[in-house]
């Protein structure tokens, strides 16, 4: 399959988009969480395509992308009271809820589940691309099942040329990791990934909202709720290991990193560093990744998966990273570098 690849500023782009969709085929979009590979939510067999072109387990259900908030009422039962404030509060925005389902959602959307992930992004092309193609829009993240999701069009290209219609580029996005989301069908909002939007920015509109124990404890035996926390993911193929102090004692951090990247060295491996900014003249390395401002959290998490990905593009064996836990976005950020450690983590 030959893959078109066209511009967001493109006139004629949405256009050609809108009508794969409309016939069932495959378009990666930008939203401004991470790229999408969308195909039309309520036909099974478009569906079932971005399972195959992702290579993604059957059972992890998809994300419904709508471009009016009424769509709920279409998709969904049981719209609650809670669920309708998160909607006015966050939509568009990088918040998915999950309601009961409906008939009209086909099972091979939802991966055999009979409730539904439904999101209103923000970012201007994935809106117009619902809106032009009249159909709702099933995407997950536009990766290989199992690569750091694509933050920007190169990055899709590297995991899906050739087996996907078509690529729309709109540039970096702005937040750069997936959407918080939200199960609706309980009493108490549960989180089961989080997201952009903190557990604080959604107690404050309605109040107490609990997290999925499976994210809370990735040790334990919990299973997750949504599906895919459950898969190794977002991980590059050389060893991620996270050098945490427990007691805030910047040094040993350093110290600890600096050893670990001399042993590995000497042994002959390649190894990289992933490092805040405030850091990042105190390590001797010769691949120092910048995350971005421990102070400024939004920076680490926008530019996190593209970091993950350049490990790779310099085949680096070993990788040590600083843990980012301390802002808002902390609990986000630490949950995909986590998985993409396989929770390996040195507490010094
Ligand atoms: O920001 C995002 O949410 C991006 C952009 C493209 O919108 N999408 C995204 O999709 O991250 P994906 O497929 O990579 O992640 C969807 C997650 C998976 O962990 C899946 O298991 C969970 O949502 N999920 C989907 N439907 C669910 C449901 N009905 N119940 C529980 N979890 C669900
Ligand atoms: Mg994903």
């Amino acid at each position: 399959m030959k893959t078109i690849f066209k511009s967001g500023e493109n006139a004629d782009a949405i256009k050609q988009a809108a009508a794969i969709l409309q016939n069932g085929g495959l378009v990666a979009f930008p939203t401004e969480t991470v790229y999408g590979l969308g195909a039309d939510a309520l036909n099974a067999e478009a569906a079932a395509k971005i399972y195959a072109a992702k290579g993604r387990p059957s059972d992890n259900p998809l994300i419904v992308h709508i471009a009016d908030k009424n769509a709920v009422y279409e998709l969904a039962y049981n719209v609650s009271e809670k669920a309708v404030m998160l909607m006015e509060a966050f939509w568009p925005g990088p918040l998915t809820i999950i309601l009961p389902k409906k008939n009209i959602v086909p099972y091979g959307t939802t991966g055999g589940l009979n409730t539904v992930a439904i999101r209103m992004p923000s970012h201007p092309v994935a809106l117009s691309l619902i809106k032009e193609s009249g159909v709702y829009i099933a995407a997950p993240s536009a990766n290989t099942s199992g690569r750091p999701s694509p933050t920007n069009a190169e990055h899709v290209k590297e995991d899906m040329d050739g087996r996907i219609d078509m690529i729309i580029d709109g540039g970096a996005v702005g937040i750069g990791i997936e959407s918080t989301i939200v199960d609706m069908t309980g009493e108490i909002p549960t989180i089961l990934r989080p997201g952009f939007v903190t557990k604080k920015m959604l107690e404050d509109i309605v109040g107490p909202v609990t997290t999925d124990k499976a994210i809370v404890c990735p040790d334990a035996a919990y299973k997750p709720k949504a599906p895919g926390m459950k898969y190794t993911h977002y991980a590059p193929k050389g060893e991620l290991t996270i050098v945490e102090s427990i007691t805030n004692d910047n040094t040993a951090v350093i110290d600890k990193i600096n050893s670990l990247v001399k042993e590995k060295t000497n042994a002959g491996h390649n190894v990289a560093i992933i490092s805040s900014e405030e850091n990042s003249g105190k390590y001797n390395c010769k691949n120092i990744f910048i995350a971005g401002s421990v102070s400024k959290d939004e920076t680490v998490a926008a530019r996190i998966y593209g970091i993950l990905r350049q490990c790779d593009d310099i085949s680096a064996d070993f990788i040590f990273s600083e843990a980012f836990d301390k802002g808002a976005l902390g609990s986000a950020i630490m949950n995909r570098l986590l998985k993409a450690a396989g929770q390996r983590i040195i507490n010094v």
